[in-house]
């Protein structure tokens, strides 16, 4: 074939065939699908994710950049750079913009609660620097963030209060405060609180209790945030489910699962709180490390087709839980756009390889998509 212009034709006849439908669209008007993004893809390092992010997904969170430690590596001295980059990232390629978090015990700018000699401040200081930092950053990206984790991970599964600096220092106030605080830097931002383990009935009853408290002073919460850090065999279905429902039933609130993946790997713990192993003492013993990873990483990257069905069974069943509940369900965030980038891999130990994510490690969508695709 020598005719240039029927090749063009012929190109362009190709390049306007019909796409693999979006995923995003596949969900419109039942709930908002986003995914975290890390360092290297808000800074274009990695763009190995891109297409298939700007393709399937309506928007973003950050995976670490927005956390107080990292924006704020000492209390005042701001460092923008990584956060304006996100902003930018998201608004320049259409995304929903999303902050994570603003107050929270972990990657904790270390001198916040703290003065020079590391005592813990006053309860007056601290709720100054609370609205301050808080203020700082809500301003900064006003009209541009939709939305805000404003409390991250404050109660404990027992149902108690994680005994943070910010609870010792102000006790259960230290929540209201802060949602207060978001309010008034920007009133027509989303206002969530956010915490893992939310099956838990303990937890739940907290949460909801606090979540009521705070609507009872007038303060404004928009939205609670299950984190869905989940795995093989927790949190059981039906559980779950039922915690969704009680948040709308009983707060009025809607839900965003938050920080979405399935760990295909034998579970270590429920949670992100490891800190009952000793890793150093795994680190520094490679006996004691292959023992470990033998148990805890028993595929090594080759995971048996069995265990891919069996992850994708479940993991539809939770896509439908969620669709049934499409009525409370406002977003769901994946952490991480592939299992590429997912803290799961090399989490707790290094070496550790898994696949939590809904794309694969060569960009494709997983199979249990593929209904939501063809429909
Ligand atoms: C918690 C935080 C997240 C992230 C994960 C572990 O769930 O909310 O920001 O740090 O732990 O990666």
């Amino acid at each position: 074939m020598k005719n240039p212009i029927l090749i063009l034709s012929l190109l362009l006849l190709a390049s306007c065939g019909p796409k693999e439908p979006a995923l995003k669209d596949a969900f419109e008007g039942k709930f908002i699908l986003g995914a975290a993004v890390n360092t290297q893809q808000i800074n274009g390092k990695d763009t190995r994710g891109d297409s298939v992010l700007f393709r399937h997904f309506a928007a973003i969170e950050p995976e670490n950049c927005m956390k107080s430690a990292e924006i704020m590596p000492k209390f005042g001295q701001y460092d923008w750079t990584l956060a304006d980059q996100y902003v930018d990232f998201g608004s320049s390629h259409g995304l929903v913009v999303y902050g994570h978090c603003l107050i929270w015990h972990s990657q904790c700018t270390p001198d916040f609660c703290y003065d020079e000699c590391g005592s813990l401040i006053s309860p007056e200081l601290l709720k100054e620097r609370m609205k301050q930092h808080i203020t700082t950053v809500v301003t900064r990206y006003k009209g541009r963030i939709k939305g805000w984790d404003v409390v991250n991970e404050a109660i404990l599964e027992d149902g108690t209060y994680r005994k943070s600096p910010f609870y010792q220092i102000l006790g259960e106030e230290f929540i209201p405060w802060a949602f207060q605080c978001a309010q008034e830097a920007d009133p027509d931002l989303e206002l969530y609180y956010n915490d893992y383990s939310m099956h838990e009935p303990k937890k739940l009853d907290a949460v909801i209790k606090m979540v009521q408290d705070i609507q009872a002073r007038g303060i404004r919460i928009d939205a609670v945030g299950f984190q869905g850090h989940i795995g093989m065999d927790y949190p059981e279905l039906g559980l779950y489910e039922k915690h969704i429902r009680r948040i709308k039933e009983e707060t009025g609130l809607d839900v965003c699962i938050t920080e979405l993946d399935m760990s295909i790997l034998p579970s270590v713990t429920q949670s992100a709180d490891v800190s009952g192993m000793d890793f150093f003492e795994l680190m520094r013993n490679p006996d004691k490390r292959e023992a470990y990873l033998e148990k805890a990483d028993p595929y090594r990257g080759n995971f048996p087709e069995d265990v891919c069905a069996a992850w994708n069974e479940r993991m539809g069943q939770f896509l439908e839980m969620f669709l049934r509940n499409a009525d409370v369900i406002r977003r769901i965030n994946l952490w991480g756009v592939s299992d590429w980038d997912s803290w799961k891999n090399g989490w707790p130990i290094p070496g550790r390889q898994d696949a939590p994510l809904w794309v694969d490690r060569e960009f494709k969508l997983k199979p249990f998509l593929k209904p939501y695709l063809d429909e």
